[in-house]
């Protein structure tokens, strides 16, 4: 893509697509390997079960069928596609697993690039996309959220091994003229509580070349403090879509639909109180999937759409929230 400028104003949504892979994991299946329950997991999660990358996926794989369901749904020519920007914090190439996306779609005409922002990861690549589609550099970006959590957690602690599941969403976004559906946004991050959760790295002392010090790179697996991360949700959450509702003249009896980063239940429930929107407004399914980090915003909305929940022109207020700590939020119009 050269950066051709377009004369354009704002975004239309002109698709959407998911994948998760095929293997379950219980809760029933995770008791036997740490001392909790179902009725535990259940009852303090909302989570029942999550899918497991096995050897044939990664997040390339994931995130391309992903992607590739979308530009179906936008009735695309994948050559008129842009930009592809894949929001996930566990690429299988740490140079960036995007380019291999755009590599297996034949998206030869597109600039591809991985961006890590955890569990906002999504909406702050929405958000990234729409600026260059805003700005008039690009007209067509697809914007996925993909992640393979299973393969970082500690499958010994069972504090956090019990929340987190693998899969893949995406958006098809086109730059237009006419309108802006992407209402409003905004992204907020607070490095201060970054160790409330973390990935670090786990590097190995080495000694390559005499007097030298080298440290062959890995990771070590999730660090969380789950009160301190569940206090942060349901404090931040309705905050930042207070201001943002304020900001863009809605009240949240406005709102057709919250999407919500599917962490937990509780927070889901607790933020659609604090912010008056109904149970029955409240996308989730957690219960079947988890958080599957980057992926949960885009998979829930995918879902939503394909059971004809999310309708045309419907107004969804939608908050994306995790480590680093970061959160983040905006309100679409569909379609
Ligand atoms: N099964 C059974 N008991 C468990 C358990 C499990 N899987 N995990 C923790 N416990 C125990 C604890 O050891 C503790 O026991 P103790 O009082 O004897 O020490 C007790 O349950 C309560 O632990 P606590 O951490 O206070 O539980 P909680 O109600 O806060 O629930 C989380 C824990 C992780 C479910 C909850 O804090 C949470 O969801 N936090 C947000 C995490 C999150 O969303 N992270 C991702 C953000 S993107």
């Amino acid at each position: 893509m050269e950066g051709i400028k377009f004369n354009q104003v704002g975004i239309a949504f002109k698709g959407s697509g998911s994948y998760v892979p095929d293997q379950i994991l219980t809760n029933q299946k995770i008791s036997q390997k740490v001392d909790t329950s179902d009725e535990w997991i259940k009852s303090r999660t909302g989570i029942s079960e999550r899918r497991i990358a096995g050897f044939g996926d990664n997040v390339s794989e994931m995130g391309y069928k992903a992607a590739l369901t979308a530009i179906k749904m936008a009735n695309w020519d994948i050559k008129t596609i842009d930009l592809i920007v894949l929001a996930t914090s566990t690429p299988n190439d740490l140079f960036g697993s995007a380019p291999s996306i755009q590599a297996k779609l034949g998206a030869n005409n597109a600039v591809a690039f991985d961006l890590t922002a955890a569990c906002s990861g999504f909406l702050f690549a929405l958000i990234t996309a729409s600026q260059f589609l805003k700005g008039g550099s690009f007209k067509r970006a697809i914007v996925i959220g993909a992640d393979q959590l299973s393969s970082f957690v500690d499958w010994n602690d069972r504090r956090s091994c019990i929340l987190f599941g693998d899969g893949a969403g995406a958006l098809a976004i086109e730059a237009t003229s006419e309108f802006d559906n992407l209402i409003g946004f905004d992204m907020r991050t607070d490095g201060q509580r970054g160790s409330f959760l973390n990935l670090p790295s786990k590097n190995n002392e080495d000694s390559i070349i005499e007097n030298i010090d080298f440290l062959s790179g890995g990771f070590a697996s999730i660090k969380m403090n789950g009160q301190e991360v569940y206090k942060f949700a349901v404090r931040e959450v309705p905050i930042i879509l207070e201001k943002l509702f304020i900001r863009n003249n809605y009240s949240s009896a406005e709102i057709d639909w919250l999407v919500l980063h599917q962490a937990n239940q509780r927070i889901l429930d607790s933020v659609g109180d604090r912010l008056k929107i109904p149970r029955e407004k409240i996308l989730s399914n957690l219960d079947k999937y988890g958080n599957t980090s980057a992926a949960t915003i885009p998979l829930m909305m995918d879902e939503a759409i394909r059971n004809n929940r999310i309708k045309q022109n419907d107004i969804i207020a939608t908050s994306g929230f995790g480590a680093g700590l970061s959160w983040g939020a905006a309100l679409i119009k569909w379609g």
